[in-house]
């Protein structure tokens, strides 16, 4: 029964994409897809990520659904339209440009919808279904995870992607719109052993990947962390900058704990001892979480040699927080 439900969800989610992308090559999509080729997408990577487009002024898909034989019970269980007393049932995504979203086996389990312009929400995304579990899929790894790269780029969003594929990085993936979580870290443990989190260069991107690092270090990947500014995300950087820049940035990633020490730094006064000291104190704190000693003593090396104090006092102050804390 469950997994007849599913296996339908998954049917008309199919079916779904296919519409969207017959909608965006024809002649109502014409804006949706200028959009996207505005943004600077060609027709091969439009096409490859399987890009659609949601009429205006429709139930379109939903009388297609139905005249597929699909139920209203179905087609609203699958996150495709809405159904209330007042209205009765009509489409979810409504002039927009259409994001399906793959699960590895290349499944379509959702979408994402983008607005042409400034209308919020920005991005309107399937409910969870079923099929479609936020925490434990992400966006662009059916593809990524052929990618002959030993690490992931994790990027925010949809066009973060599709833009680093399109310049060749075909190894990044998404989480979709939620932050990471220990789902999304297990499932990147199966393909790689690091990840290079490239997300936003706003505050809500910096504190996305520091509470990201840990997350992923207790799932034993590797984090390192690459900026983006001047830029907002990965798809500008890379509009305005290009791929060989990108791949500069590669190359200067921070590992995850060298980078939320840095993050750390603003919150006390660097310039005075006091405040000095007490950021030592609590680097000291956060070195005594490396249990294996070659890997702490490795740490305490890169933090004395960073903030210029000596191996032996920082090793020492390190064992002596390891002792009081228990
Ligand atoms: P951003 O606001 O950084 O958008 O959200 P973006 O990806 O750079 O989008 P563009 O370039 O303006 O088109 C990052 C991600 O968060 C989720 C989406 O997955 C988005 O890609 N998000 C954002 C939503 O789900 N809903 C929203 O309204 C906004
Ligand atoms: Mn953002
Ligand atoms: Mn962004
Ligand atoms: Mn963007
Ligand atoms: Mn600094």
């Amino acid at each position: 029964e469950r997994a007849d439900l599913k296996a339908t969800l998954l049917e008309v989610n199919k079916l779904a994409a296919k519409y969207f992308y017959a909608q965006l090559k024809s002649e109502s999509g014409k804006t949706a897809h200028e959009y996207l080729t505005d943004r600077q997408l060609s027709e091969e990577t439009i096409t490859a990520f399987g890009l659609g487009y949601s009429n205006k002024y429709s139930n379109d898909l939903h009388k297609y659904l139905r005249a597929k034989g699909y139920s209203d019970e179905i087609i609203v269980k699958a996150g495709l339209a809405n159904m209330d007393e007042k209205n009765g049932i009509y489409d979810k995504f409504w002039n927009r440009v259409m994001f399906p979203i793959m699960d590895v086996n290349n499944r379509v389990i959702g979408f994402g919808g983008r607005v042409m312009g400034d209308g919020k929400p920005k991005y309107l995304n399937s409910p969870e279904t079923p099929v479609f579990d936020k925490s434990r899929n992400l966006y662009g790894l059916n593809r990524a995870r052929t990618s002959r790269k030993s690490y992931f780029l994790i990027c925010e969003g949809y066009m973060d992607v599709i833009s680093l594929h399109q310049a060749g990085f075909t190894n990044a993936v998404a989480s979709l719109g939620t932050s990471l979580t220990a789902g999304h870290a297990a499932l990147l443990k199966r393909y790689v052993g690091e990840v290079y989190l490239t997300y936003d260069s706003d505050e809500a991107g910096t504190k996305a990947a520091l509470r990201a690092v840990p997350i992923l270090k207790d799932a034993g990947v590797n984090a390192r962390v690459i900026r983006m500014d001047p830029y907002k995300d990965p798809d500008e950087f890379i509009k305005n900058l290009g791929a060989a820049a990108f791949e500069e940035r590669i190359g200067k990633a921070r590992n995850g704990f060298m980078f939320s020490l840095e993050m750390l730094e603003c919150s006390y006064d660097m310039t005075s001892p006091e405040g000095k000291t007490e950021f030592l104190r609590e680097a000291a704190r956060r070195l005594t979480g490396f249990e294996e000693e070659i890997e702490r003593n490795n740490y305490i090396e890169a933090v004395a040699k960073a903030y210029h104090v000596g191996y032996e006092e920082l090793h020492k102050l390190v064992v002596k927080t390891a002792v009081q804390s228990g």
